[in-house]
């Protein structure tokens, strides 16, 4: 079992989540983090320290939020690990709450 990170943390990014995860799971995109399921040791650390609520149990994911399973394995694999805290993008608060931002996805 793992921890999926999900919509709502695109273009958000704050990145707290890193800041407690034991495992090094968190890997960074452009403007989305994602988390390895190899890695995550499923301890829910991170999870209450989203100021987005965008991290969630595999078997518990909101509902339209089930592609996020595949994104967070498939981008882990390409993404590198990020385990420091950094600023999140100048617009995060403006972005925290819309619904889909799936459209603003940067995958490099
Ligand atoms: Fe890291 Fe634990 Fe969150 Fe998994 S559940 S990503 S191991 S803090
Ligand atoms: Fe994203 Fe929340 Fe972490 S917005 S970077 S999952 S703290």
């Amino acid at each position: 079992m793992a921890f999926v990170v999900t919509d709502n943390c695109i273009q958000c990014k704050y990145t707290d989540c890193v800041a407690v995860c034991p495992a090094d799971a968190f890997h960074e995109g452009p403007n989305f983090l994602v988390i390895n399921p190899i890695a995550c040791i499923d301890c829910d650390l991170c999870a209450p320290e989203c100021p987005a609520d965008a991290i969630h149990q595999e078997d518990e994911l909101p509902a339209g939020q089930e592609q996020f399973l595949a994104l967070n394995a498939e981008l882990s694999e390409v993404w590198p690990i990020i385990t420091e805290v950094i600023p999140p993008p100048a617009n995060a608060d403006q972005f925290n709450g819309i619904a889909n931002k799936i459209e603003h996805l940067i995958i490099e």
